[in-house]
């Protein structure tokens, strides 16, 4: 009996060992989502390095004036501003204020495909294993 919960108990801080080398880890690399994206009427894979740049240009050209405590008007947002489908709406039909008043202008359609990506890829209804958001 003994034996047993120590392999056990052995078993399990393997397995976590594991987990943490990251021989479990599906994001970033492993298995590929997919954005439909409305305006272009294309898939795209939401790939470590789309995400990526869509973060950077993200911070530089939308959380410059959406961050907390700013003083331009503008409220605060991160990603789980919007779902998944929330988010395709706003760079589908460019309707919120900002976009309107021509303050995304200097970015290319490229560039908010790519903010568009990383935003998908963070959705309020994404399932982000880290987080205990799915716990109700
Ligand atoms: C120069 C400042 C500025 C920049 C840059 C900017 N915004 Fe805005 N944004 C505003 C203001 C002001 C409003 C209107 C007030 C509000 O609803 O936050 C607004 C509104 C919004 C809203 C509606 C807010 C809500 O929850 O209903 C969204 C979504 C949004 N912006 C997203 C973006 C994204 C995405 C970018 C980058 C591509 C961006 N904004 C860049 C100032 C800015």
């Amino acid at each position: 009996m003994g034996k047993k919960i120590a392999l056990i108990t052995g078993l399990a801080a393997f397995l976590a060992l594991l987990s943490q080398v990251g021989v479990f880890a599906k994001d970033e690399g492993g298995e590929t989502t997919y954005r439909f994206d409305p305006a272009t009427q294309s898939s795209r894979a939401l790939e470590y390095k789309n995400t990526m740049a869509g973060y950077k240009l993200y911070r530089s050209n939308c959380k410059s004036c959406h961050f907390r405590g700013n003083d331009k008007g503008a409220k605060f947002l991160d990603t789980e501003a919007r779902t998944m489908r929330g988010w395709n709406m706003v760079f589908y039909k460019k309707n919120v204020r900002c976009a309107k008043d021509g303050l995304w202008a200097k970015l290319s359609p490229e560039d908010l495909l790519l903010i568009n990506d990383y935003l998908y890829s963070k959705a309020y209804d994404t399932w982000d294993p880290r987080s205990n958001k799915s716990c109700g």
